[in-house]
């Protein structure tokens, strides 16, 4: 049995892959799978089921994953309770619960292995991941992370709240780098100042963070996600779900993940309530989650 966790990425999405920090928490919900050896490699997600060689990405995935654990061949069942292709990392916490269990065939429990396969399995749905998901995935709680140092857990000063809703159908995150990549390309001037203010508002956040300063944390949010649109990755449902939740109370709303689709995230200083109800009352599917400790 193995599990990855959710995550969502507080501030400095995007910017990450250009070598800009970037924060990111585990969520409690998640991905859990079940391996057994067998004679043929075969793996089910819930009604999906696919095997190496079908020309689907996620067998070429799994063969990824499998080769770079040197895995012989393998049952696997796994479930997510995850929107898929959301921002959630959806994919990143199958590919972490998947090599756990396949792993614990052997007892072996190195987290860098873990890491390793995830990442080979989240390369042939990304192209160039910065890494973050899988780490969140793998490690939980809160990280700062850098795609030169990867992660470094962050001690926060206040357990807090986050609302998520699907503000609309998911985009491919290989799509959205690129078209980051192209903007990067065609303006680096414009760019360059762009991730420099997103450099800025990542470490006032996680000043924030250590300090418990919600308040400060959601402003910072808030900006980000101005730079975000800057960068051409929010969309009209996006920027709706963000103004929704801010009207609700709540201290700061982005989007987290790709963009151009998916989630959006709301900081909320302790009850998620009327945030949730003002999704729900225009039919967005949202739940909420706790950062650090539970609050229950
Ligand atoms: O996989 P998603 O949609 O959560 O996005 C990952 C975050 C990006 O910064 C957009 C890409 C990356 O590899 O860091």
């Amino acid at each position: 049995m193995g599990h990855g966790c959710g995550k969502v990425i507080l501030l400095g999405e995007h910017a990450v892959v250009h070598g800009v920090p970037a924060i990111a928490a585990g969520i409690d919900r998640g991905a859990d799978a079940e391996v057994d050896r067998a004679t043929d490699t075969e793996l089910s997600i819930g009604e999906v089921r696919v095997i190496p060689g079908d020309g689907s990405e996620l067998g070429r995935a799994l063969s990824a994953l499998l080769a770079e654990l040197g895995a012989g061949s393998v049952s696997v069942r796994a479930t997510t309770c995850l929107p898929v292709g959301c921002g959630l990392g959806s994919s990143a916490a199958l590919a972490v619960a998947i090599a756990r269990a396949v792993q614990a065939l052997d007892g072996d429990a190195s987290s860098e292995r873990t890491l390793a396969a995830a990442t080979a399995w989240e390369r042939v749905f990304h192209g160039n991941p910065s890494g973050i998901d899988t780490a969140a995935a793998a490690q939980g709680g809160c990280i700062w992370f850098t795609k030169a140092s990867g992660p470094e857990p962050l001690r926060l000063g206040l357990p807090f709240t986050l609302a998520v809703a699907v503000a609309g159908p998911a985009a491919s995150t290989r799509s959205m780098v690129e078209s980051v990549a192209r903007i990067a390309e065609r303006r680096p001037e414009v760019f360059q100042k762009s991730l420099a203010g997103i450099e800025a508002l990542v470490k006032n956040a996680r000043i924030a963070l250590e300090a418990g300063d919600l308040t400060g944390l959601g402003r910072l949010m808030d900006l980000n996600q101005m730079l975000l649109s800057g960068l051409m990755v929010s969309t009209e449902e996006i920027e709706f779900a963000c103004r929704l939740a801010r009207s609700a109370g709540a201290l700061g709303a982005k989007l987290t993940g790709a963009g151009g689709g998916g989630c959006v995230i709301a900081l909320v200083e302790s009850d998620p309530e009327p945030v949730l109800a003002a999704w729900r009352a225009q039919g967005l599917t949202c739940f909420s989650t706790h950062v650090g400790a539970k609050k229950e």
